[in-house]
């Protein structure tokens, strides 16, 4: 039987390659570095198949020059970066990866938490700097956790791998979400409408995807609403908070500090943001352990596969 013709934008994990090669023709060399839009443009007008992830645009104009492309897999959860109605007008089928990422960017998000609310990194500057002069009473003061009251906006799989986490930490779980909580939801759960989150939680997390009506939903109104020492953590897409808004709002001093994973214009970063101490910055990690990025790719040769053998995409979005 023929291999499908496949283009993959950047280079996956080992394991995933080695399957790439043995079941697919690939169509170029993937590097880690984003394809070129020349690139990127070739190989889609040339593919059967096509993985890309979400550092790649994929534009209604691309996809009209991809007359031969059944099915893009999009090695990420989140698909703002894929025009949906341009593939369903052409027929193509767009998957994600849902669940096989959930615990490992929960997992970063309660890192960039606990960063920012003790300090770490701070404490690893000052650590490594050889100024620290000793243990000090009043040294690098952090807020506590356990026992504070979680806010979670957007109750997807991620905002609940997040709760579930905070049960340990005895922490008061807030959550807004325009959708009833799925099963595996707990009691302990509290459903808030978002304005009274803002002002209640001592931590707010989001977890909604971006889409035109969650871009900007943090902006200078909302900022303010939340507690002076309350800290803002982002894991989800950089422009669900305006970011030259959160710059104002944390050299203001409210919030209190900031654990982002992501951005408005990655990979840059605004320089503000660089600049403070009180904000703890990871470029864009959620999903990064070897087993999740290895399982996300896998994830994406089954889809292909599927649509392949004439059954349906496990995973489609569109
Ligand atoms: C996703 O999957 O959407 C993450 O942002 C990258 O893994």
């Amino acid at each position: 039987m023929l291999r499908p013709k496949l283009y993959v934008s950047r280079l996956l994990p080992e394991a995933v390659m080695a399957v790439i090669a043995a079941r697919f023709q690939l169509l170029n060399h993937p590097t880690p570095d984003p394809p070129s839009p020349v690139d990127l443009a070739q190989g889609l007008s040339e593919a059967e198949a096509a993985i890309c992830t979400l550092t790649e645009s994929i534009t209604a104009e691309l996809l009209a020059q991809a007359p031969r492309l059944r099915i893009l897999a999009n090695c990420a959860v989140g698909y703002n970066n894929i025009d949906l109605a341009a593939a369903r007008a052409r027929g193509v089928v767009i998957t994600n990866t849902p669940d096989v990422l959930t615990d490992a960017t929960a997992d970063l998000t309660w890192a960039l938490m606990l960063a920012v609310a003790r300090r770490i990194t701070e404490g690893d500057r000052l650590a490594r700097s050889g100024a620290w002069t000793g243990w000090e009473p009043t040294q690098l003061l952090g807020a506590d956790v356990a026992g504070a009251t979680l806010g979670i906006v957007g109750m997807g799989r991620i905002g609940q791998a997040v709760a579930r986490r905070a049960e340990g930490f005895g922490m008061r779980i807030l959550y807004a979400s325009r959708r009833p909580v799925s099963t595996g939801g707990s009691a302990a759960w509290q459903p808030c409408d978002l304005d009274s989150l803002l002002g209640q939680a001592d931590f707010l997390s989001l977890h909604v995807p971006l889409s035109a009506e969650t871009r900007r939903l943090i902006g200078a109104p909302q900022l303010h609403r939340m507690k002076p020492s309350a800290y803002l953590i982002n894991t989800s897409r950089g422009p669900i908070v305006d970011e030259e808004a959160l710059v104002a709002a944390l050299q203001a001093g409210r919030p209190a500090g900031a654990g982002l994973d992501v951005y408005e214009q990655e990979p840059l970063i605004h320089p503000g943001l660089r600049a403070l101490p009180n904000v703890v910055l990871l470029p864009h990690l959620g999903s990064a352990t070897a087993t999740t990025r290895m399982r996300m790719g896998m994830m994406c040769v089954e889809n292909i596969l599927a649509v392949w053998d004439g059954r349906p995409a496990p995973n489609q979005v569109a």
